[in-house]
């Protein structure tokens, strides 16, 4: 495990959202103030509905947030399975950030596609400024899976076979996700309990692949890990 974890035990995941929701917006606030722009990357799957739902009733300096995606599964657009669809319908449809710095990925045109498409915002975007990842079952995070060979110097993969469906998708890399100022792990749910045990035993899961160098906060409720 990577030796700069700040484990924040919550008891529920709606504490884990509150919580979370809370250092998104501090970061926000102090990027804009230092930096003029908050670059932040959403993750994908279902846990981070909650904290979506909260910072959509939050007050933000919304104009100056810039959105990419940590990956995205290769579906159309408007399917009820794009990451891009719930932040979209929790969150993006909600508040008032420009269409032109939300950098959805384009998934839909096939994972080498876009891929090659996304790593040209991913490079751009430079260092993020906060990233937000979730973890599967089997310790996958974005959708970078155990087992799954990539080239490292790849800023965005092109993933095939995903355990998880779809089997196609497209994933920022672990050095470009890394590549941040400060980076949220989410983790509910006792599904997760096995892989968060492993990754706290030091297994060699994507989840320990994610190495920024500033330490990494991961907002675990009970049912994922009682201390
Ligand atoms: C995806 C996600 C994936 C997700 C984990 C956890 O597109 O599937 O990026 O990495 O974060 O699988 O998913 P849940 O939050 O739904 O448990």
């Amino acid at each position: 495990m990577q030796t700069n974890c700040r484990w924040h035990y919550l008891e529920t995941a709606e504490d884990v959202a509150k919580a979370a929701c809370r250092q998104i917006l501090d970061a926000a606030e102090s990027a804009i103030s230092e930096r003029g722009k908050f670059k932040l990357v959403l993750a994908g799957g279902s846990t981070p509905e909650k904290v979506y739902r909260l910072l959509a009733e939050s007050d933000a300096d919304w104009a100056n947030w810039h959105i990419y995606y940590g990956d995205e599964r290769c579906l159309p657009v408007d399917h009820q399975d794009r990451n891009s669809l719930m932040a979209s319908r929790v969150l993006l449809d909600k508040v008032a950030i420009p269409a032109n710095q939300i950098y959805t990925m384009p998934a839909e045109l096939g994972p080498e596609v876009a891929a090659d498409r996304y790593k040209l915002a991913v490079s751009k975007a430079g260092t993020f400024d906060m990233v937000l990842l979730g973890m599967g079952e089997d310790g996958h995070t974005a959708s970078l899976f155990p087992g799954h060979q990539h080239q490292q110097d790849e800023l965005v993969h092109a993933v095939y076979n995903s355990p998880k469906p779809p089997p196609e998708r497209v994933s920022i890399s672990a050095n470009a996700l890394s590549n941040t100022r400060e980076l949220i792990f989410l983790i509910t749910g006792a599904n997760k309990q096995e892989a968060v045990n492993l990754w706290r035993s030091g297994s060699d899961l994507p989840v320990a692949s994610i190495t920024p160098e500033n330490p990494i906060d991961i907002y675990i409720d009970s049912d994922a890990f009682k201390p």
